[in-house]
């Protein structure tokens, strides 16, 4: 399967990738990533914050998967925000990756004014070509107005929560506006969504799962998404979602699910941005 979307700036991101939150120990790492390459998946999901970015690169060291077919992406956490420490806090993940470069670094979340120089780190790492591109996560629409303020390259990516009890539809049409790829985390909402009596209606149509309805519904809407499971049945049935259709009408359906229910966190609101402007 061939699904790649070109970001603003020129780079191929696969439009489905394999998300790495909560995969530990190296034996379970290597096998959830074993088993997603053999059943397509070419993006890997990590970040500082999880704890797993030695095992992930042990694991593509072990089996030795070629680098130019992987898109490989980390984040730099909230402790390691501003200039310095984000450079050296990339470095490290680089040598816990085991790898010259990632393809995308992102912001884990919106430090209010912290994200200024830790976003000036980020234009200088992908200028030296330790990332191939830069991008934030968790930043609502006014975060991504505050950076632009002193950006010099806007993000490419915004990975957030997005799933059916979250449609993020306001963000999902601004960042289209803006060249911005939206990425969803927790494309399932962590398991809570896929008992919804909707999805289970629409699957049994398809005869599919309601986790392969909810990846169809992300495919569709033009979204990348990075469902997770360390379950090898669960990899293979969430990468088998490129053989049916959802119709306008179950669109809609599933739309019609939010309820503004987040699973995870809430992203810290900007006060100086709404003083100042
Ligand atoms: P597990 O790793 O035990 O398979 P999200 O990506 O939205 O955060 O949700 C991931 C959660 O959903 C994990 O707890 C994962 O559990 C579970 N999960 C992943 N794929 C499926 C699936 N196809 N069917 C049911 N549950 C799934």
């Amino acid at each position: 399967r061939e699904n790649y979307l070109t970001l603003a700036d020129g780079q191929q991101m696969p439009q489905e990738g394999f998300g790495l939150y909560k995969v530990d120990g190296q034996e379970t790492m290597t096998a959830a990533i074993q088993h997603a390459y053999a059943d397509g998946y070419r993006l890997f999901d990590t970040a500082q914050l999880y704890g797993n970015e030695a095992a992930v690169g042990t694991a593509l060291k072990q089996l030795s998967l070629p680098r130019d077919e992987l898109f490989v992406t980390t984040k730099v956490a909230e402790e390691n925000q501003g200039y310095d420490r984000t450079i050296a806090s990339v470095k490290d993940s680089l040598q816990k990756l085991q790898l010259d470069y990632v393809n995308l670094l992102l912001v884990h979340w919106p430090i209010e004014r912290a994200f200024f120089e830790t976003w000036r780190a980020f234009e200088d790492l992908k200028k030296a070509g330790l990332t191939r591109s830069i991008g934030v996560s968790n930043f609502e629409m006014i975060h991504l107005q505050y950076l632009a303020t002193q950006a010099h390259e806007l993000p490419v990516v915004d990975q957030v929560e997005l799933h059916p009890l979250l449609t993020q539809k306001p963000l999902l049409k601004f960042n289209r506006d803006h060249q911005i790829v939206t990425q969803a985390w927790s494309p399932l909402g962590r398991g809570a969504v896929l008992s919804q009596d909707v999805l289970k209606q629409i699957a049994d149509q398809h005869h599919k799962s309601p986790a392969q309805v909810i990846l169809r519904w992300h495919l569709q809407n033009g979204v990348s998404f990075i469902p997770k499971s360390v379950h090898e049945a669960r990899i293979a049935q969430n990468a088998d979602i490129y053989d049916f259709t959802l119709s306008a009408g179950e669109m809609t359906r599933i739309d019609a699910l939010n309820n503004y229910q987040r699973t995870g966190r809430e992203p810290e609101l900007v006060y100086e941005y709404n003083r100042q402007y």
